[in-house]
């Protein structure tokens, strides 16, 4: 028994060391069609949304809710059962008890059937290697799932950051004229990054940047 203990560490390095050749430091997979991924959908979301200043992130967060890592939100998710789920709950839940909780808008039903979704699916920490569909035209339907999922949370009628909106298709095009979006979206040119809190998959960038260059079509 002695000896096989004295082995174990010195197969976990050969084993993480392995590893760490072959993969970038987060691991990217070949995930079924239809999968919700959560590094890169569902994290951002619930960061955008949830997780701002004020709200459930740091040491004086609401209720004591932290929502910034994936087992922080576990907390709050009964994988397979979305209906079980408080996440999911809040979403939807009738004046004061809904979460963002008003005056903040709701988030979009688009948002909220992803994260449903997500949870039905297992609620796993996904961080699938889904490419991105730079194919499609652009479109604003596109771009508004983008800034309703990842951006909104800051930037609406009841808390315009930085005095820009992107919760109509209307408030998002004076955003681009009046600001650099570009700019922001990557954190170049003096701007301040944006998202500030969270991670903007290149995908998202791609499809935000595409929108602008093709004249913002509605
Ligand atoms: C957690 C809150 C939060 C989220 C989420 C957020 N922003 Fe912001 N945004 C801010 C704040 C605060 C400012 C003002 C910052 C400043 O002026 O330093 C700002 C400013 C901006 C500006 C103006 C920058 C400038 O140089 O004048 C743009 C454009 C912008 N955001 C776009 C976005 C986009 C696009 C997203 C989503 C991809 C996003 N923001 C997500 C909080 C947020």
């Amino acid at each position: 028994m002695r000896n096989l203990s004295a082995w174990i560490p010195g197969l976990l390095v050969l084993f993480l060391s392995t590893e760490s050749c072959t993969h970038s430091p987060i691991l990217e997979e070949e995930c079924p069609p239809g999968t919700v991924d959560f590094t890169q959908e569902i994290l951002p979301l619930i960061q955008t949304n949830c997780a701002m200043s004020g709200c459930h992130v740091g040491a004086n967060a609401a209720e004591g809710i932290r929502l910034t890592s994936y087992s922080q939100i576990m907390r709050q998710v009964e994988p397979g059962h979305p209906e079980e789920s408080e996440l999911f709950e809040v979403l939807t839940e009738q004046g004061g008890k809904r979460m963002p909780p008003p005056p903040m808008a709701s988030l979009s039903s688009a948002a909220i059937e992803r994260i449903r979704l997500w949870i039905q699916q297992g609620a796993k920490e996904t961080h699938c290697n889904s490419g991105c569909d730079t194919t499609a035209p652009a479109s604003w339907a596109q771009v508004s799932f983008v800034f309703s999922s990842q951006c909104v949370g800051c930037h609406q009628a009841s808390l315009t950051s930085g005095n820009v909106r992107l919760d109509t298709y209307a408030d998002a095009v004076q955003a681009v004229n009046d600001h650099d979006v570009s700019s922001a979206i990557f954190g170049i040119n003096g701007a301040p990054k944006m998202p500030p809190n969270a991670l903007l998959s290149d995908c998202h960038s791609a499809i935000i940047m595409r929108w602008i260059q093709a004249g913002m079509p509605q």
